[in-house]
């Protein structure tokens, strides 16, 4: 068991969109810490450094000022993985563990071989009682794999000792500085009672004693897969009631209201949508399904892989509606695209929904246009298969044609549709009435994300879909 005075250092390994909010928020509330933050990846380290604080490698509101105040002062950033981790009292494992590529559980499992990687430096690098967090999202049981390269690899005689905590990170990107500000729990795992006083005397340097939930390892472990399985979960359900919606002639809109005024379903994380996107939705309910199948429950592993199966086929029904709506062929009609990111106020586009319509419409031939006020061009020709590298003529003959622009006059242009799939501030306030007369007729505005007014719409002349709306265009 460990057993020392309070935690004056600590290390996080991964400088991603978990790490970096995290360890800024952890440093503006425990000025007498002094917190590291190492990454493998120079480039993104130098962005962590840079003085220009728009150039910060995550976009989050709110976290550039609190960097401005702690960087340098007791939050740094470094390539130097091993130095940190021989200092460190705490070492918080943010490394990202996405869906295994290759090998058994391939397009299921979790590629856990950055978190196995960052045991076995912890291991060669850490001197006397160090604390491992384990703060990726990781499959159930992995603090086990963690524990034993520790404990393998420590020379016998060395004094090296180590406890291994489960702290699942819950932040959502976009919100997640006061996600972080106000948690509505801290989730901490683990054996070790005085790792968990440690860690739980961190938290509580702004985080009410009864929000800090202590369990054994397994438990906190499952705990994060299954919030995110229920969350996703309940996408999936509204977005099949949108669909009914839609053939009906309800409006998902007032159902949602309905619904989600019981209290016992609440009315939070029920809007319809282009299906759900993100580092972490598909990635771990993939992990439930691959667990459940592991243990021989089958029928549980079906249950959860039906909320994945749903989710690809609202994307599909997307893009499959907007070709009809546009007499069933759209080959070289140009089409915006109003938004990239998986949801609104952040960079981040993994997972996106906007990636595989994009795709889709592509492939029927569309030259589409992407607006998005904060994801790069660079970052979607990497998810649009570097298109970007193409001569025009190139992307003609491929049927790939996609660039990007910032101007909205551009996007609306002689465009034949738009659709809006990031619900960003800024598309609720476009100047409808001015866009709207430079678009070719008949236009269409498909609205995944209950963004437009439809009365204005329907004033301007332009035909509008929007989802789980069954009350128009009928
Ligand atoms: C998230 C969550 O941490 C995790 O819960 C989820 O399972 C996957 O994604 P995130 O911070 O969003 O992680 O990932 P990312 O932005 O990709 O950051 C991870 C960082 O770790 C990268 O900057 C990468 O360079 C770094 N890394 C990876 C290392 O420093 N060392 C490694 O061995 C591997
Ligand atoms: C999620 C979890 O919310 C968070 O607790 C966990 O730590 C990581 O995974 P994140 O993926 O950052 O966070 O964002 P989230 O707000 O959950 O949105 C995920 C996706 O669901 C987005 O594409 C979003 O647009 C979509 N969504 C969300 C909907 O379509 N409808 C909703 O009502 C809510």
């Amino acid at each position: 068991m460990i057993n020392k005075p309070h935690i004056k250092k600590v290390v996080c390994i991964g400088a991603g969109y978990v790490g970096g909010p995290t360890m800024a928020v952890m440093a503006e509330k425990c000025k007498g810490i002094e917190i590291k933050i190492v990454d493998l990846n120079k480039n993104k380290i130098d962005l962590w450094n840079s003085k220009d604080l728009t150039k910060l490698p995550v976009f989050e509101p709110g976290l550039s000022s609190i960097i401005k105040k702690v960087r340098g002062k007791n939050l740094f950033f470094s390539t130097d993985v091993k130095g940190a981790i021989a200092q460190a009292d705490i070492i918080f494992i943010s490394v990202n563990t996405p869906t295994k590529t290759y090998g058994y559980g391939a397009g299921f499992a979790s590629d856990l071989k950055w978190v196995e990687s960052c045991a076995r430096t912890i291991a060669n690098n850490a001197n006397g009682q160090t604390i491992v967090v384990e703060k990726s999202t990781v499959p159930v049981r992995t603090a086990q794999v963690i524990k034993t390269i520790l404990e393998s690899n420590k020379d016998t005689n060395s004094n090296k000792s180590f406890a291994i905590l489960s702290n699942p990170e819950f932040l959502a990107e976009g919100t997640a500085i006061n996600d972080l500000f106000n948690p509505d729990r801290v989730l901490i795992g683990g054996e070790d009672t005085f790792a968990i006083e440690e860690l739980s005397w961190i938290y509580e340097h702004w985080v009410d004693k009864d929000r800090i939930i202590k369990t054994n390892l397994w438990s906190s472990e499952l705990s994060k897969l299954a919030a995110n399985a229920f969350l996703a979960q309940r996408i999936s359900s509204i977005n099949a009631i949108g669909a009914i919606c839609e053939s009906t002639g309800a409006d998902v809109r007032e159902v949602k209201l309905a619904i989600g005024s019981d209290q016992r379903i609440g009315n939070k994380f029920l809007e319809a949508g282009p299906g759900f996107g993100g580092s972490c939705f598909k990635k771990d309910i993939l992990n439930m399904v691959y667990l459940s199948k592991y243990f021989g429950l089958q029928e549980v592993s079906n249950y959860w892989e039906q909320v994945l199966i749903l989710n690809d086929w609202q994307r599909k029904r997307i893009s499959k509606l907007v070709v009809e709506n546009l007499f069933g062929n759209i080959n070289n009609k140009k089409i915006g695209i109003l938004g990239f990111a998986f949801k609104a106020n952040t960079n981040d586009t993994r997972e996106s929904s906007a990636i595989d319509i994009s795709r889709e419409l592509m492939a029927e031939g569309a030259q589409i246009v992407i607006h998005d006020p904060q994801v790069s061009e660079e970052q979607i020709s990497n998810d649009l298969n570097n298109h970007l590298d193409k001569t025009y003529e190139d992307k003609l003959a491929s049927n790939g044609l996609w660039w990007t622009s910032k101007d909205y006059s551009e996007i609306f242009t002689n465009s034949d549709a738009v659709i809006i799939l990031t619900e960003w501030e800024d598309y609720k306030n476009l100047n409808w009435t001015v866009f709207a007369k430079l678009m070719r007729k008949p236009a269409w505005i498909f609205d995944s994300r209950s963004v437009v007014d439809p009365d204005l719409i329907n004033n301007l002349g332009i035909k509008l879909w929007r989802i789980g709306d069954g009350t128009i265009n009928k």
